[in-house]
């Protein structure tokens, strides 16, 4: 009996792998596959975009995601935190041996280094085709504005914590409909919407991103 559990566990977990890189391939086909060192040297922003974007970030999103603790350790609160992208390991999860510390500016230096850690894209690192539909980060906010839900006082402590990659993403907004950003919160304004869409179209720009402690 246990044999069968076993095999049948098994089974689907392959299955659910062999979906997530027959997805990969799919957005590899789209837009090109992925350049961890994308955003180690950013475009150009003659539009001043990341100033909008960043207002964004600041006003509605860092509430939950700036701390070391925060969902998916998606840390909005930086541009290296933007480009290091999220994380499936739970930072406060009850555990036997001592995690490896993940502090953004000390423990990698780019978003190359933070994906060997098993950190994840929230941006697009594909080619610019895909920054809005290859963007994990957008994909968060559509997924909250095809699904708003009223507004309740949002309780990130014990929400779930699935951290999507791209290839994943699908998949979650069907079994999570209202895990939309900003979670538990109403859904962001439009000129709002339009200020992140608008950094992200133009190639989520910056300044030369900061290296090592502060
Ligand atoms: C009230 C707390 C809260 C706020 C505010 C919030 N988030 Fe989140 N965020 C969460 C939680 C909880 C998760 C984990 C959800 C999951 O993976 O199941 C998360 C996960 C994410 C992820 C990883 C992908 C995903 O959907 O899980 C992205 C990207 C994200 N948030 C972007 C944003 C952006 C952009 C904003 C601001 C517009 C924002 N969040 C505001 C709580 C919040």
């Amino acid at each position: 009996m246990r044999v069968k559990a076993t095999l049948l566990l098994l089974s689907i977990a392959l299955i659910l792998v062999g979906c997530a890189a027959i997805v990969r391939s799919q957005f590899d086909s789209a837009y090109g596959t992925a350049d961890p060192q994308r955003y180690a040297s950013p475009a150009p922003d003659p539009g001043d975009t990341w100033q909008g974007a960043k207002q964004v970030f600041d006003h509605r999103c860092v509430l939950c995601h700036a701390c070391y603790d925060a969902p998916c350790q998606l840390n909005l609160a930086s541009f290296e935190g933007i480009a290091r992208g999220e994380s499936k390991t739970n930072v406060y999860v009850a555990r036997l041996r001592a995690a490896e510390p993940t502090r953004l500016f000390t423990d990698a230096q780019s978003p190359a280094e933070w994906r060997k850690k098993g950190f994840t894209a929230v941006l697009n690192e594909r080619s610019r085709d895909g920054d809005l539909q290859a963007s994990v980060l957008y994909r968060a906010l559509r997924l909250k504005s095809e699904m708003p839900i009223p507004s309740t006082v949002a309780t990130a402590a014990d929400a779930p914590q699935s951290c999507p990659a791209i290839e994943e993403f699908d998949r979650f907004a069907a079994d999570s409909p209202h895990s939309g950003m900003p979670y538990g919160l109403p859904a962001l304004a439009p000129s709002e919407t339009g200020a992140l869409a608008a950094w992200l179209e133009a190639g989520s720009p910056h300044a030369a991103p900061r290296q090592g402690p502060i």
